[in-house]
């Protein structure tokens, strides 16, 4: 994944290029670095650990003319200084900041080695720079759109030459490039979150730039100059910080009731008469890891209300599969970012066959709703914590009012209700967690199991609670513990019972007891209170408000998510930057 900035100005460009990494660390941040060009030379400083942690290292105000940083999520080469970008060419004489892979970058390496280059770095970055020191061209940016022509997979490049001139050279790959140019000051980001202004140009694959001071050159990949038009709209800088809360998870849990209001919003005034007309035949809704989970409740719903035969599918199989598509298939993608790898190429895939797709995401400006025909916001506003919270209940209810719009005008108005209800009780729902967190986080598994819409809740609870607390949680269907997993239960193993439908609470309730007979340590999120006779089987009883049988699922998420964070920090982890995780993977 990786987050990239360059700045040339007048200006602190140390300064606004560490800002700028701030803004992407949620690209990755295992390590990070800049490249400060003075007096010609290029000057780089390297940290293991957080922009943050850079920052320490740089000494202050050193007066450089540009500067390119990173941020790094490792994907070739273990996580040092060493491997840290900028990555140099062996002469010195160029610095390249990379997002992306390399794919053919060991077939390089080969070719390379030939010719006496010797690597110093595990990274497939470095092929690029050891590609651009061969300075075939005497035009720079020749050289860049030579070197791109060589590399196989994804790459955001900027590029950097020891030399008089003070211009940041990029090129673009499947991974996002943004550039921002005031006529004084121009940047280079991964994110036009980090530029000053929300009018950007936004590079598209195949494009390359040089950005100087005064402006930016726009070259198409054979090397002839094109023009581009600005875009806009971005986020406002003053939307993201933490507030009163200490971390961007709580207080993106306590923002999900304005999401859902945003949506129910957006979705009264959005037109559907359009996607009323189409005939489908059938439904697929694709994402990611929580968005793949949303897409699960999705499928539900089309299933339920519209009697589509409708299917959830991981992006990254998706892809890969055999999947019947044809004209009549309506494709939903579900990405709150709209820049997850295997998302964008499922929907590439599925833009071959169909017009019939749906982006469901939370970013305007996004590579996902750039390329679908028909693109609907989430509304959830920002999310800066990896683990996603808010965008996940926006996803869920998007769909819900999805399938409510296709159905009809007077069905949409219902589920708008609906939404209102569910957003009006999330706003007051206080969650007593008691004892709940303590004696989670001091257990090594934990399962959790549901039925029907339970069972995708209880797999998004369990998905978060791993993904914060590194403990190993897995969720099953209810009726499944007894065809495997009871032999995994003793008396230090939690199951956590989630039951709000009530076609299937009873059976549910069963397997838990299955559970319970078996030592397991029961702690039920249900609409009702167990009966009298049965509540001593149980450490914990939360009881849900009560809500449509659609939306219980927002109602269940919400102690489930808190849950995670109080675990996450009860077991001293950082929850809005757990290791080993970005919130972007624009990788595949
Ligand atoms: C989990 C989480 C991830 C993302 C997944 C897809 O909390 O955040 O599983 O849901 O990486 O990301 P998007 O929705 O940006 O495509």
């Amino acid at each position: 994944m990786c987050g990239i900035v360059g700045v040339v100005s007048s200006e602190n460009c140390q300064h606004q290029v560490l800002e700028g990494l701030k803004k992407l660390q949620y690209r990755g941040y295992d390590s990070a670095g800049i490249c400060l060009k003075m007096g010609g030379e290029l000057v780089a400083f390297k940290a293991k650990g957080s922009v943050e942690d850079l920052e320490k290292k740089c000494p202050e105000n050193m007066e450089a003319a540009l500067a390119v940083g990173h941020t790094r999520w490792a994907t070739h080469g273990s996580v040092c200084e060493k491997n840290a970008h900028p990555i140099f060419s062996a002469n010195k004489h160029w610095a390249v900041v990379h997002n992306g892979i390399i794919e053919n970058f060991p077939q390089l390496q080969y070719d390379l080695a030939k010719e006496g280059v010797c690597f110093k770095t595990e990274t497939d970055t470095e092929v690029i720079s050891a590609l651009l020191a061969l300075d075939n061209f005497k035009d720079p940016i020749q050289n860049l759109i030579w070197a791109c022509g060589r590399l196989k997979g994804s790459y955001a490049i900027c590029a950097v030459q020891q030399s008089d001139q003070n211009q940041i050279l990029v090129a673009k790959k499947k991974s996002p490039l943004y550039i921002f140019s005031s006529g004084s000051e121009s940047m280079v980001a991964s994110d036009p979150v980090c530029f000053p202004e929300d009018q950007y140009y936004r590079l598209e694959d195949d494009e390359f730039a040089s950005v100087s001071q005064t402006g930016v050159i726009f070259y198409n990949k054979n090397g002839k100059r094109i023009v581009k038009e600005t875009q806009g709209a971005i986020t406002k800088q003053s939307q993201i910080s933490k507030g009163v809360f200490k971390h961007f998870m709580l207080k993106e849990i306590y923002e999900t009731p304005d999401g859902l209001n945003a949506l129910s919003e957006s979705f009264a005034n959005f037109d559907f008469s359009k996607m009323r007309k189409w005939w489908i035949g059938k439904v697929k809704l694709i994402g990611c890891g929580t968005a793949y989970h949303a897409c699960l409740m999705g499928a539900r719903y089309f299933k339920k209300h519209l009697g589509l035969d409708a299917e959830a599918v991981t992006a990254s199989e998706f892809r890969y599969d055999k999947v019947i598509l044809d004209t009549s298939t309506l494709c939903i993608f579900v990405s709150q970012s709209g820049e997850t790898a295997d998302t964008i190429a499922a929907a590439q895939k599925a833009l071959k066959h169909t017009k019939k797709i749906v982006a469901l995401t939370n970013v305007s400006y996004s590579t996902l709703s750039s390329m679908t025909p028909h693109v609907l916001s989430i509304c959830a506003g920002p999310e800066i914590a990896v683990a996603s919270t808010k965008a996940y209940s926006c996803q869920v209810a998007a769909l819900y009012l999805l399938v409510m719009a296709l159905k009809g005008e007077k069905e949409l108005k219902n589920a708008l209700k609906n939404v209102k209800k569910t957003s009006k009780l999330l706003e007051k729902f206080y969650v007593n967690l008691g004892r709940f967190a303590e004696d989670i986080s001091a257990c090594q598994h934990v399962f959790f199991i549901g039925r029907g819409s339970d069972y995708i809740t209880a797999l998004e609870g369990a998905l978060k609670l791993k993904e914060i607390s590194y403990i190993n949680c897995n969720a099953f269907p209810a009726g499944e513990l007894k065809h495997g997993v009871l032999t995994l239960i003793d008396h230090s193993t939690p199951v956590i019972v989630i039951a709000t439908e009530k076609q299937t609470s009873d059976k549910t309730m069963n397997s838990a007891f299955e559970a319970k007979a078996r030592g397991g340590k029961l702690y039920l999120i249900s609409s009702q209170m167990p009966n009298a006779a049965s509540l001593d089987k149980f450490e914990m009883c939360l009881t849900l408000p009560q809500t449509c049988p659609d939306l219980e699922c927002l109602l269940a998420t919400l102690p489930l998510q808190l849950l995670a964070y109080n675990v996450a920090v009860m077991r001293g982890n950082d929850p809005d930057k757990p290791r080993n995780l970005a919130k972007s993977v624009t990788v595949e």
